[in-house]
């Protein structure tokens, strides 16, 4: 049966990760795909697969998708050994079957860190993100009239650090395509993000503190410099924000509010930019 609309189609061997849950034993497993347009998402071939294993009787394929327009960072998939596929800048959503070829395999599976336990199939649980968000804490906010904008200047280049910072989606590809499964990246993207703008000043040695902690429990890797995280995040975000987490956490702890001892964070090495 083909499928496609318009342009050309493909004829797929597909190579999916498939495991009923965290207790169980995963496998990989084989399925064929006939004419699937090359104007399809990576992820509508995969609906178009469900519906086939569905018409054959078959439990269909776990993977997590909410936004499919690059938002949201819930489409995680490690495709053919690369996070979020072949495209630089660009999450599993958002890629397209054009970038594949006429009997190409294709091999899919989950975020692979200890941190992200499978829950089903290609879906893994990131909720050790939510707890090290939730450990950085409040932003004060006073009560009152808004402030007229021009009344905080916030320099031109700490606005858009700040705001290439602020993009990332919470994918976890910085974690998955790591060697050592950091989450170094994604922890630094949100230090640094309110770490340069006023609002997130008066909560800035807590919050640096609280995350890199959590971050600890949740046993995420050591960072040793290689830059894969930069080089997979769909976003863009720059490991030169790791440096900058490296100086709020040595400031935080020498100068610390709460008295917190420590050593300076040995997974990101000596850090700087
Ligand atoms: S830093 Fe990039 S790769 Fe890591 S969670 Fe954020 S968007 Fe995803
Ligand atoms: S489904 Fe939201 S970013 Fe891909």
């Amino acid at each position: 049966m083909s499928h496609s609309t318009t342009g050309k189609t493909l004829n797929l061997k597909l190579r999916v990760w498939r495991q009923k849950d965290n207790a169980s034993r995963g496998e990989f497993r084989d399925y064929a795909l006939v004419g699937i347009s090359t104007e399809m998402s990576f992820l509508e071939m995969l609906d178009i697969l469900n519906e086939q294993l569905l018409q054959q009787g078959e439990e269909p394929v776990n993977f997590d998708h909410d936004c499919r327009e690059g938002i949201c960072g819930t489409c995680s998939l490690m495709i053919n050994g690369q996070a979020h596929g072949p495209d630089n800048g660009t999450t599993t959503c958002q890629l397209h079957m054009r970038r594949f070829h006429d009997g190409q395999m294709i091999t899919i599976e989950p975020w692979r860190a200890k941190a992200f336990p499978v829950i089903r199939d290609l879906v893994v649980d990131r909720s050790a993100f939510d707890r090290i968000i939730q450990a950085g804490g409040y932003v004060s906010v006073r009560t009152g009239q808004a402030p007229e904008a021009n009344s905080v200047p916030i320099s031109k280049n700490d606005q858009e650090s700040a705001l290439d910072a602020a993009v990332c989606i919470g994918c976890g590809a910085c974690v998955a395509s790591c060697k050592n499964a950091s989450a170094m990246l994604f922890v630094a993207a949100k230090v640094s993000h309110l770490a340069q703008l006023p609002q997130g000043a008066p909560e800035r040695a807590a919050r640096v503190l609280g995350m890199v902690g959590q971050m600890d429990s949740e046993e995420f890797g050591n960072c040793t410099n290689t830059s894969e995280c930069e080089a997979a995040c769909p976003a863009g975000v720059s490991v030169t924000h790791i440096a900058r987490l490296n100086r709020e956490y040595a400031k935080a702890l020498y100068g610390s509010p709460l008295g917190l001892k420590g050593e300076l964070l040995t997974s990101s090495g000596t850090g700087g930019d």
